[in-house]
C-alpha cells in the first residue's frame, strides 16, 4: 500500500491534566493517486491525524509509512493546504508561489516559470504580481494550493481549504481541484466536516466517530463506469453518511449541554450545503 496510517494513537492533556485519547488506534490504507476525505464532528481529531501524516505533530504510538517507507518529521512529499491561505502579506502571487522552490535553491528562472505554469492551472495567470490583499478569498485559496503543488508533494493533505469560503467559490475550486488532481495524479487526503463536499470530491470517505477519534465507517463512493457520480448516488450518499454522523453528533451535543440536552437525532436537519453547521 502506497500511504499506510498504522495504529494510530495520540493523546493530549486535557483541563484537568489529565490525558485525552484524541486518536484512538487509527488504521487507513490509501492507494497512490486516490482521493480520500475523512469527515466527523468537530473536534474527532481530523487535523490532529492530518498533522502527524505531514510530520508536524508526532503520534504516541503507531507509525506512517509511504510507501513501505516510515516517515516521521515534515517532508517535500507532504505538502499541507490550510483553512486560511497563510500567504507572506508583503510578497506578490508569483513570490509567494515561487518562495518554496528558492529555499530549495532551484535558479530563480526555473522557479517562476514553474511557478507560472501552476499559477494558470489555478486560473491566476494575470495577478502573478498582486499582493494577497488585493485578492478575493477564494483566489487566495488557489494560491495557497499552486504554492503547494509547485513543490510537486506526492500527497496533498488538506485540512477544510475550503471552510472558510462561499458556497459559489467552493464550487468553483471543487472544479479546479477535481481538474488539477485528474492532471498531477497526486495522492490527496482531504478533511472536511462538509458531508456533500466529501462525497462529491472523493472516491473514499472515512468517517469518524468522535471522543476519541476512531473510524466509524468508510464509505466507497459509488460512480458510474466512467467515473462520475450522479446527483440521485451523491445525495443518497450524503444521506448514508449523514445516518452514520447523527449518532456522533448527538453523543457531542450531549456532552456540551449536559442537563441542557433535549435534542431528538430527527431535530436534526441537512441544510443544502449539506453541512451540519458547527456541530460537525
Ligand atoms: N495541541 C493540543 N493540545 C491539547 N489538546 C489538543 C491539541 N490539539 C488538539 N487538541 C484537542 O484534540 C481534539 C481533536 O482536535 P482536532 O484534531 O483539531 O479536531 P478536528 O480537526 O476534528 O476538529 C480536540 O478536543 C482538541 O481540543
Ligand atoms: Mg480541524
Amino acid at each position: 500500500m502506497y500511504l499506510s496510517i498504522d495504529g494510530i494513537q495520540k493523546s493530549f492533556i486535557g483541563e484537568n491534566k489529565q490525558p485525552v485519547t484524541v486518536l484512538d488506534n487509527i488504521n487507513i490504507e490509501i492507494d497512490k493517486g486516490s482521493f480520500v476525505s475523512i469527515v466527523g464532528p468537530s473536534g474527532c481529531g481530523k487535523s490532529t491525524l492530518l498533522y502527524i501524516i505531514a510530520g508536524l505533530e508526532k503520534a504516541d504510538q503507531g507509525s506512517i509509512r509511504i510507501s513501505g517507507k516510515v516517515v516521521k518529521n515534515p517532508g517535500p512529499d507532504r505538502v499541507v493546504v490550510f483553512q486560511e491561505a497563510g500567504l507572506f502579506p508583503w510578497l506578490t502571487v508569483l513570490e509567494n508561489v515561487t518562495y518554496g522552490l528558492l529555499i530549495k535553491k532551484i535558479p530563480k528562472k526555473k522557479a517562476e516559470a514553474k511557478a507560472i505554469d501552476i499559477l494558470k492551472m489555478v486560473h491566476l495567470s494575470n495577478y502573478i504580481n498582486s499582493y494577497p490583499h488585493q485578492l478575493s478569498g477564494g483566489m487566495k485559496q488557489r494560491v495557497s494550493i499552486a504554492r503547494a503543488l509547485v513543490m510537486e508533494p506526492d500527497i496533498l493533505l488538506m485540512d477544510e481549504p475550503f471552510s472558510a469560503l462561499d458556497e459559489q467559490t467552493r464550487m468553483v475550486l471543487h472544479k479546479e481541484l477535481m481538474d488539477i488532481w485528474k492532471k498531477t495524479k497526486v495522492t490527496i487526503f482531504f478533511v472536511t466536516h462538509n458531508i456533500r463536499e466529501a462525497v462529491l470530491l472523493s472516491e473514499t470517505v472515512i468517517v469518524f466517530a468522535t471522543r476519541p477519534g476512531k473510524i466509524k465507517e468508510v464509505i466507497v463512493v459509488p460512480t458510474t463506469g466512467d467515473g462520475i457520480t450522479t446527483d440521485s448516488v451523491t445525495l443518497h450518499t450524503e444521506q448514508r453518511i449523514l445516518a452514520i454522523l447523527e449518532e456522533e453528533i448527538e453523543k457531542v451535543l450531549k456532552e456540551e449541554m449536559g442537563d441542557d440536552y433535549s435534542f431528538k437525532t430527527n431535530h436534526l436537519h441537512r441544510n443544502d450545503s449539506g453541512d451540519l453547521g458547527s456541530h460537525i
